[in-house]
């Protein structure tokens, strides 16, 4: 665990736009691959999420990740040379038990070589919370739309819209400032009432598809590279079109070995002549 990367997350724990400061840069990672890019490409601060079960696992939703699979990406991703604070996300059925059960399993994600922990849900996850903050596991909070939530809710669709459902994300989002999570991520909402968070809050707010008034971005790793079937959510910027690039590299390869193209001579381990004769 790097001391700098404990450094940063303390640091920017505390940063708000309404300090002045700039917005904080969140990636999703998967892997070493992921992590680099991350690091290299200047990211703040990196989430291991269980988003990795649908865009690198193959389940249908996040519900399906265990937490022994959790386990393994956070050491790939820890494994990886950099100084940037790494949150793991706690999978579906790894903090809902029992308290006690998540306390162990967030202690297993830091041994596994996280800062900390990110859990979904609002008013119903305070003491969850709060037992580990109490472990000394910094916690991230998770409000808005929470994917582990899709049996109960049907379907991914923008949360908050009227007021009574908005009022119940910003107390959401109190309860868990106030059960002592370091920053919250609030996902599809509104941007008036994400705004209205980050207005209110003290700990910094970061958004997916919550608009821009908020203190920081996050977005999947995989959707803001152009990796994945399907059309990703309006909220979703792709950068890059890798899975364009990485096919057609296939591509080239499959036509070359096909016509005889490789390996070339360059690419071959050659014996000296008086060897072989
Ligand atoms: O798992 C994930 O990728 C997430 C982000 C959507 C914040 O939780």
């Amino acid at each position: 665990m790097s001391s700098t990367a404990i450094k940063s997350f303390h640091q920017l724990s505390s940063r708000k736009i309404s300090n002045g400061a700039q917005p904080i840069v969140m990636v999703t990672v998967c892997d070493s691959p992921t992590m680099r890019y991350a690091t290299q490409g200047g990211a703040d601060i990196v989430l291991v999420g269980d988003s990795a079960a649908m865009v690198m696992l193959g389940y249908e939703s996040t519900m399906q990740m265990s937490h022994k699979e959790m386990e393994v990406i956070v050491g790939a991703v820890a494994r990886t040379e950099s100084d940037l604070p790494i949150v793991a996300d706690m999978v579906w059925g790894s903090y809902h038990v029992s308290d006690e059960k998540a306390v162990k399993n967030a202690i297993e994600l830091i041994h596994a070589g996280a800062n900390a922990v990110k859990v979904e849900g609002g008013i119903e996850r305070v003491g969850t919370i709060q037992a580990l903050v109490s472990a000394q596991i910094p916690v991230i909070a998770h409000v808005g739309l929470t994917p582990q939530s899709i049996l109960e809710l049907g379907s991914y669709s923008v949360q908050g819209k009227d007021f009574s459902r908005a009022q119940r994300v910003l107390e959401d989002a109190r309860a868990v400032q106030n059960a002592g999570a370091s920053m919250l991520v609030v996902e599809c909402v509104p941007d008036a009432l994400s705004r209205a968070i980050t207005e209110e809050l003290d700990i910094p707010v970061i958004g997916i598809g919550a608009g821009r008034h908020v203190d920081g971005q996050v977005l999947v790793m995989n959707d803001l590279l152009g990796i994945g079937a399907g059309t990703p959510p309006k909220f979703v910027r792709k950068y890059e079109n890798v899975e364009s690039i990485a096919t057609k590299a296939v591509a080239c390869f499959a036509a070359d070995v096909r016509e005889g193209n490789f390996p070339s001579s360059e690419e071959t381990y050659h014996m000296a002549d008086d060897v072989v004769s």
